[in-house]
């Protein structure tokens, strides 16, 4: 079972390791940055608008990161990945992408945008699979966008 649950500081040391990780770095487009960087940003979180983060858990295990952000009167930004690299392609990353679109439902939001680089095959994938188009490109990131509340 998947579940979305309170971001707490063990997702911290762990999004540590796992944005280090060289490919899900790139991946994720994640600019450098240093330990006192990333307590300086969680610490911050309760404070920023529009901005809401979960841990992914899945049968207990912590397995990723999402979140949406840009949250204005009617759409949102979402952002995501799972960081234990053998739990790709297991259906987790779908069963929490729901959850997020119930999330953005619950907030009586139309719609969730988000960007991913041109070279992520398997993220394009999964997005385009579970309803997300193509809604404009600036250099290497695209733009992916869902209605979801008619
Ligand atoms: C992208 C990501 C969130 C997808 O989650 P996931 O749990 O691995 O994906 P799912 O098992 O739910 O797969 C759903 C669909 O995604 C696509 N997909 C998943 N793995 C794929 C692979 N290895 N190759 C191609 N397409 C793939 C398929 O369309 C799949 O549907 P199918 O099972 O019917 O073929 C996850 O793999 C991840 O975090 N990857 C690394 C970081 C990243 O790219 N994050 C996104 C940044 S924008």
């Amino acid at each position: 079972m998947v579940s979305l649950v309170p971001y707490d500081p063990s997702f911290l040391e762990l999004s540590w390791q796992w944005l280090n990780d060289p490919e899900i770095k790139r991946l994720t487009h994640t600019a450098d940055f240093t330990r006192e960087d990333q307590q300086k940003w969680f610490d911050k979180i309760p404070s920023l608008e529009g901005y809401k983060i979960w841990g992914i858990q899945h049968d207990g295990e912590k397995v990723g990161v999402c979140g949406i952000k840009n949250i204005t009167g009617d759409d949102c930004e979402y952002w995501g990945y799972i960081g234990v690299k053998t739990m790709w392609s297991k259906g987790i990353g779908t069963m929490a992408m729901e959850l997020i679109e119930e999330k953005a439902a619950d907030i009586k939001l139309k719609s969730i945008w988000l960007l991913v680089l041109e070279e992520n095959v398997r993220g394009r994938k999964f997005y385009e699979k579970l309803g997300y188009t193509k809604e404009g490109q600036d250099g290497i990131l695209i733009k992916m966008r869902k209605h979801i509340h008619p």
